[in-house]
């Protein structure tokens, strides 16, 4: 079934193409500032929520960088909302003039510790593609605020994909099976059921459609953990 209309739809309100950039305003976790390159607008929250209803799956990438793994997935699979949120402003702004990207991707800047309350509920897919910083910390260390997220932002059932790179983890002193069992633990703790880790060398990884990938399977240590968990039904 082809998505509704968007109620964020850039070209019909910049006259262009391509994706959004959605900021939450910390004051008011309701409002939401849009960013299209140097272009931005406020929206409400809500509206995010009657947009994710017109989608079959709502995929959360969490730390999604410059966001090209949200645009594959919202490319190959039009009946889904894509949502990249990164902490970084400046990777997704560069990027969301790219045009020849359908509206079903869009971005919000926000600390993937401290998700917006917009997101509440809203994810039948999450993904978290090569952390590194605050994030993957957030993740091992199984930070509240992180796991909360992870739960609240998604609903029963929600397919969760994480890759962990072994450059990565071993910056925070683990090894990639170490790392990869630290994780799965976390994962459980925030209401996942992980499946046993893959291992993914350089083939896996060019395979893969997120500028990290790419540049790991290209580079010295070519070398990641892929873990896939399901949420529990509560
Ligand atoms: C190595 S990059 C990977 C980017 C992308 N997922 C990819 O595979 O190309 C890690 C990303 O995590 C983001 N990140 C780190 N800590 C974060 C946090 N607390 N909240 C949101 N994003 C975070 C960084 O800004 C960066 O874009």
């Amino acid at each position: 079934m082809p998505p509704p209309s968007n109620p964020f739809d850039v070209r019909a309100r910049h006259g262009g193409q391509g994706s959004m950039v959605v900021q939450m305003n910390v004051q008011n976790p309701t409002r939401l500032e849009c960013l299209r390159g140097k272009d931005s607008w406020y929206c409400d929250a809500g509206d995010l929520m009657t947009l994710a209803r017109g989608y079959a799956e709502v995929l959360l990438d969490l730390g999604t960088g410059d966001g090209r793994y949200a645009r594959a997935l919202a490319r190959t699979h039009p009946d889904w909302l894509a949502i990249g949120v990164d902490a970084c402003r400046e990777g997704l702004r560069g990027r969301s003039r790219v045009a020849s990207v359908g509206d079903n991707a869009l971005f919000v800047i926000a600390n993937a510790l401290a998700l917006p309350s917009g997101l509440t509920g809203l994810a039948t897919r999450l993904a978290i593609n090569f952390p590194w910083g605050s994030l993957l910390r957030g993740l091992l260390d199984g930070d509240q605020g992180l796991l909360d997220g992870l739960c609240t932002d998604t609903r029963p059932g929600a397919i969760l994909e994480c890759r962990l790179n072994g450059g990565a983890l071993a910056e925070v002193g683990r090894t990639l099976d170490d790392g990869a069992a630290q994780a799965r633990r976390m994962l459980r703790a925030a209401g996942f059921v992980p499946d046993a880790p893959l291992i993914l060398d350089a083939q896996a990884l060019s395979a893969c459609p997120t500028t990290w990938a790419k540049r790991l399977a290209h580079g010295r240590d070519p070398r990641a953990v892929y873990l896939r968990a399901v949420r529990a039904d509560v």
